[in-house]
């Protein structure tokens, strides 16, 4: 089991933010591989004739997998926060199933695809594809989350894995809407 440590490290926010990015370029870039392996099963282009946008997918998605292997390297040497005090424990479960998941799937998208485009396994290209639309329904739901305990629990949760400057950006933001849901949910009552 990782260690408790009090916050994130400046390196493994980092990787959080940059694995990120990452991902929604290749969610943006995906439908230029696809497209491109379309057209060499037809027979419209060559195989070696590799556009660039397809090339960068490949490489970016490698370095993902860099990236995620280095984050869980460092939450197995440094550790981790716990979860927020006072946390109920269903959304604890919940927290850290998909925080497991988050991971495997992190894992085994880069790895799926590689498999595929390196050894021209279409079943392995297959459930990169399907993995790729799990991921993207645990990546809403892990934003979702980050959310409401920000706005709705008012932990401030997300000053742990966000770079400082861009947190006391956001505080004045955050601050306003949850007074506003503070406020709807007080009429409600
Ligand atoms: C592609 C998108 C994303 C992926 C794959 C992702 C993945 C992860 C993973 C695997 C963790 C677990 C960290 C750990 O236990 O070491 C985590 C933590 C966290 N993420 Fe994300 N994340 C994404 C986007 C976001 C976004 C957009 C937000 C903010 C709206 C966010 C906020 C957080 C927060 C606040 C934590 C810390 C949770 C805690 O300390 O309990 N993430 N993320």
């Amino acid at each position: 089991m990782a260690r408790t440590v009090d916050s994130y490290s400046r390196t493994q926010k980092f990787l959080h933010w940059a694995i990120v990015v990452l991902i929604a370029l290749q969610y943006l870039g995906g439908d230029f591989i696809s497209e491109f392996e379309q057209r060499v099963r037809s027979g419209a282009v060559n195989a070696g004739d590799v556009p660039v946008l397809a090339q960068a997918h490949v490489v970016l998605g490698i370095l993902t997998l860099v990236l995620v292997f280095w984050r869980i390297a460092l939450i197995l040497w440094r550790g981790k926060p716990a979860a927020p005090e006072g946390e109920d424990p269903r959304l604890k479960m919940v927290a850290h199933a998909t925080h497991g998941f988050l991971y495997l799937l992190l894992l085994l998208v880069p790895a799926s695809g590689m498999i595929g485009w390196f050894g021209a396994v279409s079943l392995a290209v297959d459930v990169h594809n399907l993995l790729t639309t799990l991921l993207g329904l645990l990546v809403i739901l892990h934003i979702a989350a980050a959310l409401f305990h920000q706005l709705v629990l008012r932990n401030n949760l997300m000053a742990r894995n966000m770079p400082k400057p861009v947190m006391e950006l956001l505080a004045p933001v955050f601050e306003r809407i949850s007074d506003i849901i503070s406020d709807i949910r007080g009429k409600k009552t």
